[in-house]
């Protein structure tokens, strides 16, 4: 991280911030399945974003861009979105808490942070995450973290145009220092799982790249998603998500849907039972039998949910030959970003400086390396 956002406001605003931090999540596993009322298990990381803050008695919110090193000002009582633009998620969540009847006040703010902007790690929601807690915090809305988690969704789908799911920003406020979360999205029950990996290490490799069709893809899988539960609801009412339904049911509409929607619907079915599968198995502490579940995981999301792209394919691929890495397979919405890596601890090295060449030679972009630990969620630094 370049100059410590503390020391920035300082010097911009000749006062005192409260600073607050919300780290980037990985998931393990149950991917795509949050906005199906699904599982998932996510993890805060050791990257994160960081947020300092502080009134100003006026109408006017006024922020700076560290790692962009560029302002922006907008007027609390007066403004729209700013699309594509960092500032959209600030004027999304302050819009939420206003919506909500939370008197946001002017502030001055500065913010940067070191997670990697399109690596899948989910840069936007805990940028969503620090604003909402700075805000909370600042003005003493005593606002409880369920709520703010959801007013940080809600931004994104209003503010920046993507119909998300929740893992992201609860991953992200909830996180557990050495913990994965278990999380239940429809009831939004949660488990903290200790994750013990004396011997090995969760190492992301990012692709470096990030297919423009990324956002609209993801909303229409979200619809192809409901397609199938419209199907299914014809004959049988009660269902209201694809976690109500099984494959077995799933055939019984296969004349009604395309093979496009009913490979999604079959790709969200297999990947809600590989979630709870691969819990049990974590509990056993059955790393082995967890990673091949990471790529049967892999396997549907590029075949069958198509949200996989020729990098990450590359990149799982490889690993299969490696016998030190238990499990791979492409993290977040996809179509870029990152690949989740189990990898013997020993054999670090050895992974980057085979896999790297490989990957430069086939697409000519070096690919970088994350080695994470598990952290706490969003608080105060
Ligand atoms: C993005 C979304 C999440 C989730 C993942 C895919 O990260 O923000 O809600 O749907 O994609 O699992």
């Amino acid at each position: 991280m370049k100059k410590p956002i503390e020391t920035t406001f300082k010097e911009l605003f000749q006062k005192e911030p409260l600073t607050v931090y919300s780290p980037g999540r990985i998931n393990l596993i149950g991917e795509h399945t949050d906005y199906n009322e699904g599982f998932v298990m996510p993890a805060a990381i050791d990257k994160k974003m960081i947020v300092a803050i502080a009134a100003n008695r006026t109408r006017q919110a006024k922020v700076y861009s560290v790692d962009f090193e560029e302002e922006f000002a907008f007027n609390l009582d007066s403004f729209g979105p700013k699309k594509g633009h960092w500032a959209t998620y600030i004027i999304g969540v302050t819009a939420q808490l206003q919506q909500a009847g939370y008197a946001v006040q002017g502030f001055d703010m500065v913010f940067g942070g070191d997670i990697p902007v399109g690596a899948g790690l989910s840069s936007s929601a805990a940028f969503e995450a620090a604003v909402g807690f700075a805000l909370n915090t600042l003005f003493g809305f005593h606002i409880p973290n369920r709520s703010l988690i959801h007013y940080a969704q809600k931004a994104e789908h209003v503010f920046a145009g993507v119909q998300c799911g929740i893992m992201d920003q609860f991953a992200s406020v909830m996180g557990k220092k050495g913990h994965v979360i278990r999380l239940d999205c429809r009831s939004m029950d949660f488990q903290y799982f200790p994750l013990n990996l004396p011997n090995h290490s969760i190492l992301l490799i990012d692709t470096c790249v990030k297919h423009s069709l990324a956002d609209s893809a993801y909303n229409k899988r979200r619809q192809e998603c409901q397609e199938g539960v419209q199907a299914a609801k014809k004959n049988n009412p009660d269902i209201k998500s694809l976690r109500d339904m099984d494959l077995a049911l799933l055939d019984t509409i296969q004349s009604d849907i395309s093979p496009t929607v009913f490979n999604r619907c079959k790709y969200i079915i297999e990947e809600n039972n590989r979630v709870v599968a691969a819990s049990a198995l974590l509990d056993q502490n059955n790393l082995k039998g967890f990673g091949e579940k990471m790529y049967a995981s892999h396997e549907g999301l590029s075949k069958l949910y198509e949200v996989s792209c020729p990098e990450l394919d590359f990149l799982v691929d490889f690993t299969k030959e490696q016998d030190y890495v238990l499990g791979s397979r492409m993290m977040g919405g996809g179509f870029g970003g990152c690949t989740i890596n189990i990898v013997e601890k020993a054999k670090l090295k050895a992974l980057k400086e085979s896999i790297q060449p490989a990957f430069e030679s086939r697409f000519g972009v070096t690919p970088k390396f994350y080695e994470v630990s598990l952290e706490d969620g969003t608080g105060l630094l």
